[in-house]
């Protein structure tokens, strides 16, 4: 089968006529996937100066990328300090690929009331990257109408401090990237904090924040924690998920991780291509995490009490359960199904990443129990 239109706001990017081989790219993507997750040690350095891959990247995994970056985005533009409302936001993009990150950034800002000059750098290694970012960035200007300007950098991240030197961004993203820095180390951990420490110690603005975006894998998710979690607290604080005794107790079991799970409608192309190598893309799957210099976070917007989901429901015979991290840490939460009553019934609506906030909740040490007292407060943002 061949598409020639089909929703993908790639659209805007391939201008060919030719259709679509969906043969040939569900086999590139099979590829890369396959290269992004199990065969991770096998990753090439620059693997996307392969056009074939590059391609895939573009038509299948950038589309749900874009959209990772709202949800820090929108939680920090919930804080009552305004973090984000500035004229203009600098931002950099290590590690930019063909400038995803801020391709979702532009089209946040154009839906938002208040929206800056965005004037963003994109460096990353792979020249190709840097040329599928320029044009697609042009094209994505046009089309959310936002005011924003483009620099391209080729580089290895580890020279991005110097590379930029003196200078201070509001906003710092990596996005799907750490876990392909210094992959084959055996001190990565360690290798990856000092690099963070530098870019956030260089070039991060003394108001900035720094959004981590990693693939929705227990290995790179709990990666992530082990570097995030050993920064100092003078450079690095927590703003999101959920604060730092809350999110760094997920590393206490090893077979815990952290991840967001926002639905997601696929463009055809997407979901015509998970039909024929059997993936299912239909929800973003990333793990995340929003650091800062300064005490903001998001239980500023909240309140200290409240409580991230961040597990599925957990049901078994006679109860449902939960994982929350929050700022007394990671627990869990249980409701019998006897102790059903009107004011715990949205406890039984909850999702992965809604917030909630307990009146009268029982802590018997082990995990916390909402009886039929219990007032379950959904919280919105
Ligand atoms: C999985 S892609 C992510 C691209 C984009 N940020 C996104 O989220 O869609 C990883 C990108 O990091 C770049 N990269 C990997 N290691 C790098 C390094 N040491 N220095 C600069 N760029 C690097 C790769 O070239 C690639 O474009």
């Amino acid at each position: 089968m061949q598409l020639r239109s089909n929703g993908n706001p790639m659209d805007t990017f391939d201008k060919s006529t030719s259709p679509i081989d969906l043969t040939v790219l569900s086999r590139n993507v099979s590829r890369l996937s396959g290269l992004l997750t199990r065969d991770r040690e096998a990753l090439p350095a620059a693997y996307l100066k392969d056009p074939d891959l590059r391609q895939a990247y573009l038509r299948y995994f950038v589309p749900a990328n874009i959209s990772k970056i709202h949800l820090p985005l929108r939680e920090l533009s919930l804080h009552p300090k305004g973090l984000l409302r500035k004229d203009r936001l600098k931002v950099l993009d290590l590690g930019s690929g063909p400038g995803t990150a801020l391709l979702g950034m532009m089209e946040f800002f154009s839906h938002h009331d208040h929206k800056p000059v965005l004037d963003c750098t994109a460096l990353d290694q792979v020249g190709e990257n840097l040329k599928d970012a320029e044009r697609l960035f042009t094209e994505w200007r046009e089309n959310t109408g936002m005011d924003a300007s483009l620099r391209t950098l080729r580089s290895g991240v580890d020279r991005a401090a110097a590379r930029l030197a003196g200078e201070r961004f509001d906003v710092l993203i990596l996005s799907n990237v750490l876990n392909e820095l210094f992959h084959g180390n055996d001190e990565r951990t360690e290798v990856r904090r000092n690099f963070l420490l530098g870019l956030l110690n260089q070039l991060m603005d003394q108001q900035g924040s720094c959004i981590i975006i990693e693939p929705a894998l227990r290995e790179t998710s709990r990666e992530m924690l082990e570097v995030v979690c050993g920064l100092p607290a003078q450079t690095a604080q927590f703003y999101a998920p959920c604060p730092a005794s809350g999110l760094c107790a997920t590393l206490e079991n090893a077979r815990d991780w952290q991840h967001e799970e926002v639905p997601w409608d696929p463009p055809e192309i997407v979901r015509e291509v998970d039909q024929r190598i059997g993936l299912r893309k239909d929800a973003l799957k990333f793990s995340y995490v929003v650091l800062r210099k300064d005490a903001s976070s998001i239980t500023d917007v909240l309140g200290l009490d409240a409580w991230r989901v961040v597990s599925e429901p957990l049901i078994s015979k006679g109860k449902a359960e939960f994982y929350l991290c929050g700022s007394e840490g990671r627990r869990l939460v249980v409701r019998l199904d006897k102790d059903w009553s009107d004011l715990n019934q949205d406890f039984g609506g909850l999702q992965r990443g809604a917030f909630v906030g307990f009146d009268g909740v029982l802590d018997e040490g082990k995990r916390l129990k909402v009886v039929k007292e219990t007032k379950v407060i959904v919280k919105k943002v």
